[in-house]
């Protein structure tokens, strides 16, 4: 039976453990480039026994990023300082990956310690695009301009680009963000969505510009290595996107070669209630494993041992992250194989062997 600290194999990806650390934004970079910072951080993590360390939102194209201090992976230039990073988790026994992404009308935003809304244009900020000319709301009051059929393109080519500088920088495990009302997301809600054209409107069109973007990226992702896709399953709201298009868009994407659906939630239509308990979005993971008959991630409040080990052994989802708990403890795995009784299944590196 599996546990959370059996290995998962995906393609020719073996993860240690199913834990992986989530993709977190940490607004630290310059002109897009990974620094110490980020090795640091990503870096402790994996000495900290995770499986998995996804890199945070990472723009694949400028105008993309949340905000002005965002990772990028535009340009050649930002390979090298990423592959400093993927070295240093292979050798202390993560797989690396990384959540290539484009925040579409969320972008030019000040990051979470500069206050609140966008940067003016010009001052830090810049124009944004969408599929829709209308803006999020309260706090991201910027109208994005509606994109034409070449700007879907030039995008679709960014993130395909974007897979390439990955592969490059040395990740073996890449996670398009089509989750959190970004870009795709905008795509496919049809609270946000309001085109006529092909790219809107009917569910086959709301989902074509993700599904397209997906499979471009697979065309020229490592067959071997696993691409995965970051939802929001659902939007909270009637007459949003909903579990049930989830599913639906995963079973696509599943067809295309996608290999593992990341089960988030919201983030697309402003003020919306959201039920937050331990584990709240772990059915919506659940649900899309069974009826789409893709692997899952399951996301959000799980920072129990003996919760992320029984969504495993119950075949809630193939893998579990932990983003927040992660930030708190770096060495979440390690003490989570402690409080599991399975000591040996996590040797630490050398030099900590006095501390366990
Ligand atoms: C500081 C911070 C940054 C985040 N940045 C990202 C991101 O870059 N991409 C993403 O998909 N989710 C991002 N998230 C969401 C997390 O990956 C995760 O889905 C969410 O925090 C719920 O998990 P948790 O309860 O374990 O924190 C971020 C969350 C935090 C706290």
């Amino acid at each position: 039976m599996s546990h959370l600290f059996a290995p998962l194999t995906v393609k020719s990806v073996t993860l240690r453990n199913r834990i992986g650390v989530s993709p977190m934004c940490q607004y630290s970079a310059e002109d897009g480039l990974a620094n110490d910072w980020h090795l640091v951080h990503l870096g402790a993590r994996a000495l900290g026994g995770a499986g998995l360390v996804i890199v945070e939102a990472t723009a694949v194209a400028p105008e993309g990023r949340i905000s002005p201090e965002d990772l990028g992976i535009w340009s050649d230039r930002q390979v090298e300082p990423l592959a400093r990073i993927t070295r240093f988790l292979r050798q202390h026994g993560a797989v690396a990956g990384i959540q290539i992404a484009h925040a579409g009308r969320k972008a030019s935003a000040r990051r979470p310690w500069d206050g609140e809304g966008q940067w003016p244009i010009g001052d830090r900020g810049w124009a944004t695009v969408a599929p829709t000319a209308e803006a999020f709301g309260p706090g991201l009051e910027r109208v994005p301009q509606a994109l034409d059929e070449a700007g879907i393109a030039r995008l679709q080519a960014d993130f395909v680009a974007a897979a390439r500088r990955s592969q490059a920088a040395g990740f073996q495990w890449l996670e398009l963000h089509f989750a959190h009302g970004y870009l795709a997301h905008q795509f496919l809600s049809p609270l946000v969505n309001r085109r006529t054209d092909r790219y809107g409107g009917s569910f086959e069109n709301r989902i074509r510009f993700p599904l397209e973007t997906a499979q471009a990226v697979r065309a020229i992702w490592p067959q071997e290595f696993p691409l995965t896709v970051r939802l929001s399953c659902t939007d909270w709201v009637e007459g949003g996107w909903d579990i049930a298009q989830a599913v639906e868009f995963s079973r696509r994407l599943k067809a295309i070669g996608i290999d593992l659906i990341d089960c988030s939630s919201g983030g697309a239509i402003p003020g919306v209630k959201i039920p937050l308990v331990p584990g709240y979005q772990v059915p919506l993971a659940t649900q899309i494993r069974r009826e789409a008959g893709i692997a899952t991630a399951a996301v959000g409040l799980i920072t129990e041992p003996g919760h992320a080990d029984a969504i495993v052994r119950e075949g809630q989802a193939d893998l579990v992250l932990i983003a927040r708990e992660s930030l708190r403890d770096p060495h979440w795995p390690r003490k989570a194989a402690l409080a599991l009784g399975q000591k040996d299944a996590l040797s630490g590196p050398v030099q900590y062997g006095r501390a366990w």
